[in-house]
């Protein structure tokens, strides 16, 4: 009779004999076998999985980099690679290369996540015209208003005390961001709003977006996971209540927008686009009732919390850099005659200030930390001169471009003037220079997957600090969101934004107190 001693022997090998063949296959004849990297990864995307749950990823590649060089074996099938050339070579045109497989998260037909090109070229016409420069135009006077109550919120004083000299108290800009954001996307795309900025009552939902993000980057480096809400109920626990969250919250947009819809079917919006498409072949809506609510939570998360931790990262290294801060502020506030005269359009694009102080802030605070993975075609692929196989995953951590010291010298010190021809050298040899440097700068990333909506947010950045500018005056009240001693490898450098890479990049502060300019 065979005993249990047997059974077990017999059940421990056959669990265990494909896990070290396997192991033996990645690191020996794997495709990936040559590629240095930690033993780990190339072992397991569990490693990759847990630095996106603990949100240091980006510090774990950049530090991979320092130890390992350009390209680095990240996940048993995924290289991420550190070079202009190579980031080219995934993400610009013509390429080939698509969405890597672990974009399912997402939903597979919703934009952001869509991995057939024919399919996503169908939809992305169907969503361009919402973010083309006039449509831009139309949604201009929205965000003004909406940045209108930003500036008289932040700069009041709530705390009821003393003479505080006409200062306002000190606000986290995290949370003040992200009101100012969630409000304006809401609007613009679904004509509705939570009124973030002028009540408490719905500040719950940033907590939602903040875990829905989280839960999003980690099943991105755990593609093996196949069922989103399942995998996150059975392994994130405490993350996966976000997802039916998101989903409520979606339909409890659209519900109120399909309401808004039959009573005035003149409303013209972004949700307006692309509910009510059709198919040019068939004439049956383009996008099903579950693709529809998809795109609403990408849009509203992908939409928000962007673009306030850009403008948060912007607060945070102006409010500590006083040279930048006066230069900024004096053109700002000698460029327009008035409040209202604060518009999109020359004017505004000829701040060069501002426009460098927001491209260090997103240089050194980038919001897509972790690598966007893409797969090769079949055929295969080549990468900064690397032949990569069909179906292999490759791509670039962002936040180790945007610190190549080959391109910006002096990396983790944010200094606008980097972005500045000096007048005091040569001006062709100053212009190959920023053109140079800008090859590492792709916050928005770039080519045919880039953001959707880069005019519109750098509108929203630009619009945002030069009204703030004009109105107001700012300064640091804290040390919320710095780098400090004994904070880990990469935290420790005070001066700098701290932030959690998760599908998108969290933060906390900066704490900031405003005080309204005299006429
Ligand atoms: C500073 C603000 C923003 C930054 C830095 C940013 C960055 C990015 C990046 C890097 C991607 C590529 C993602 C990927 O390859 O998987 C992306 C895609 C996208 N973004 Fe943004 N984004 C910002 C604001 C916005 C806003 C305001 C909206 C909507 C109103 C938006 C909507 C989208 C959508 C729908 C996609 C998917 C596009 C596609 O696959 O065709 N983003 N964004």
């Amino acid at each position: 009779m065979v005993g249990f001693q047997e059974i077990l022997v017999a059940t421990l090998s056959s669990i265990l004999a494909p896990i070290i063949l396997l192991s033996i296959y990645r690191l020996t004849l794997h495709p990936y076998a040559k590629y240095p990297g930690p033993l780990l990864g190339k072992l397991t995307s569990l490693r990759a999985a847990y630095y996106a749950h603990n949100g240091d990823m980006h510090l774990d590649i950049e530090r991979c980099h320092q130890k390992y060089g350009k390209f680095v074996r990240y996940r048993p099938n995924a290289i991420v690679v550190n070079s202009p050339e190579g980031y080219q070579d995934i993400y610009g045109t013509g390429k080939k290369v698509k969405k890597a497989k672990s974009y399912k998260v997402h939903g597979i037909t919703n934009l952001i996540g869509i991995q057939d090109k024919k399919d996503y070229a169908k939809q992305k016409k169907i969503m361009q015209p919402g973010f083309s420069d006039s449509a831009n135009r139309e949604h201009e006077p929205t965000m003004i208003r909406t940045i209108d109550t930003f500036i008289e919120k932040i700069s009041e004083n709530e705390t009821q005390e003393k003479a505080t000299d006409g200062w306002s108290n000190p606000k986290n800009m995290t949370l003040w961001c992200n009101y100012l954001t969630t409000d304006v996307v809401s609007k613009v795309i679904f004509t509705t709003s939570w009124d973030l900025l002028t009540s408490t009552a719905n500040h719950g939902i940033t907590e939602t977006f903040k875990t829905i993000v989280r839960l999003t980057g980690v099943l991105h480096q755990w593609p093996t996971l196949r069922n989103y809400e399942l995998s996150a109920l059975l392994f994130l626990p405490h993350l996966a209540w976000s997802a039916p969250s998101l989903k409520k919250f979606s339909l409890s947009v659209m519900s109120r927008r399909y309401d808004m819809g039959e009573k005035d079917p003149s409303i013209k919006d972004v949700f307006g686009l692309f509910s009510t498409a059709r198919d040019p072949d068939t004439g049956e809506l383009a996008l099903a009732p579950l693709d529809v609510r998809r795109n609403t939570g990408n849009f509203i998360i992908a939409g928000s919390d962007t673009t306030a931790s850009s403008i948060s990262a912007s607060f945070f290294y102006l409010a500590r850099n006083p040279t930048a801060y006066a230069k900024v502020a004096q053109e700002v506030r000698s460029a327009f005659p008035s409040v209202s005269d604060i518009r999109a359009g020359p004017t505004l694009n000829n701040c060069v200030y501002l426009r460098a102080a927001i491209n260090e802030s997103l240089r050194m605070a980038p919001v897509a930390t972790q690598p966007l993975w893409r797969e090769a075609d079949p055929g295969g692929c080549i990468v900064d001169g690397q032949q990569i196989s069909e179906g292999l995953n490759v791509g670039a951590g962002i936040f180790s471009l945007h610190h190549r010291p080959e391109a910006f010298p002096d990396p983790y010190k944010w200094d606008l003037e980097r972005w500045i021809v000096d007048p005091s050298k040569d001006e062709e040899a100053e212009k190959e220079r920023i053109k140079e440097m800008s090859r590492s700068f792709a916050p928005f990333s770039v080519g045919p997957r880039q953001c959707i909506a880069k005019n519109f947010a750098l509108m929203e950045l630009m619009l945002t600090m030069a009204n703030v500018f004009y109105q107001l005056d700012f300064e640091s009240a804290g040390k919320l969101g710095e780098g400090k001693k004994g904070a880990g490898w990469g935290r420790e450098r005070e001066g700098e934004f701290q932030f959690k890479s998760y599908f998108t990049s969290y933060m906390d502060g900066p704490m900031i107190r405003f005080k309204k300019r005299e006429a």
